[in-house]
């Protein structure tokens, strides 16, 4: 728990501490993570961003879920994810986080509806009328035509879209994104962003990579990831300050500043 300026006390959702990710080629050590600590609070809207391959994607598995560190400790919920077994794993994966992958994932032989009511197979809320809200979402991410498709027959932006619904069907308190607009155009990614804007204001907690710099300024905090390495961790405005003074892009301000810590 932390105080808030309200006085308030919030709770700690996602807790990485020192966490070390190493992949292995033959017998190879390849370290992607190398020490990442930061804490996520509960209603938070935090961006993470960073160049290609600087680990980001191996970050949001880990919080996902879907994979566990080399070492250090990943807490969601206050849940230390490597005390739990694979169904407690897979209970906390289907009840609490919702995922958004960067290469969609959707299943190819269903549809649209049948993909966005997948996760509900696994586990169920109770007070969700399932059917009702797969239907819903696909309107909201205007796919009302297309829920008998499938992805083969959608385009990239719809496919995208088909996976953000599915993220959002068991009403998540986490929400994972990994690069959820990067297949969509602007007037489709600023509506995506309206949609998790909405959520978040609902208390949903938001974890979202982007390359998108419009996009990331819209959150609370940024998270910069540099070569498995937290590089800065800061509210949104200050970044925005910071890369208005120095005149530079979100990428550029990286870059500098990569550049001046060596
Ligand atoms: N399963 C794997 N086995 C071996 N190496 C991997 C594996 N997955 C990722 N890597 C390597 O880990 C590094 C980080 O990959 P990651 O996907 O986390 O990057 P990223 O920051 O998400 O990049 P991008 O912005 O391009 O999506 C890359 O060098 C990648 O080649
Ligand atoms: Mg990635």
């Amino acid at each position: 728990m932390e105080n808030n300026k309200a006085g308030g006390s919030r709770k700690v959702v996602v807790d990485v501490n020192n966490v070390f990710k190493s992949y292995y080629l033959g017998r190879e050590e390849v370290p992607i993570l190398k020490g990442v600590n930061f804490q996520v609070f509960e209603g938070d809207f935090v961006a993470i961003v960073g160049p290609s391959g600087s680990g980001k994607s191996t970050l949001m598995n880990l919080l996902g879920c879907l994979d566990r560190p080399t070492s250090g400790i990943i807490a969601v919920n206050g849940q230390d994810v490597n005390q739990l077994d694979d169904n407690g794993l897979a209970n906390l994966r289907g009840m609490e986080i919702g995922f958004i992958f960067q290469q969609f994932n959707l299943v190819p032989r269903l549809s649209a509806y049948e993909n966005v009511m997948l996760p509900t197979y696994a586990s169920k809320k109770r007070h969700i009328d399932y059917p009702k809200k797969a239907k819903e979402l696909l309107k909201m991410v205007g796919l009302e035509e297309r829920m008998r498709h499938k992805p083969t027959e959608l385009s990239g932006g719809q496919s995208q879209r088909v996976a953000i619904a599915r993220s959002l069907i068991n009403e998540p308190a986490i929400l994972l994104a990994d690069e959820p607009t990067g297949n969509l155009d602007s007037k489709t990614s600023s509506e995506v962003m309206g949609y998790f804007r909405e959520l978040n204001k609902n208390g949903a907690t938001i974890i979202m990579i982007t390359h998108n710099q419009e996009l990331a300024v819209q959150t609370d905090r940024i998270i910069a990831i540099h070569d498995g390495q937290i590089k800065s961790d800061t509210q949104a405005t200050e970044f925005v300050r910071h890369i208005k003074e120095e005149q530079m892009t979100v990428m550029e301000h990286l870059a500098a500043h990569e550049t001046c810590s060596k």
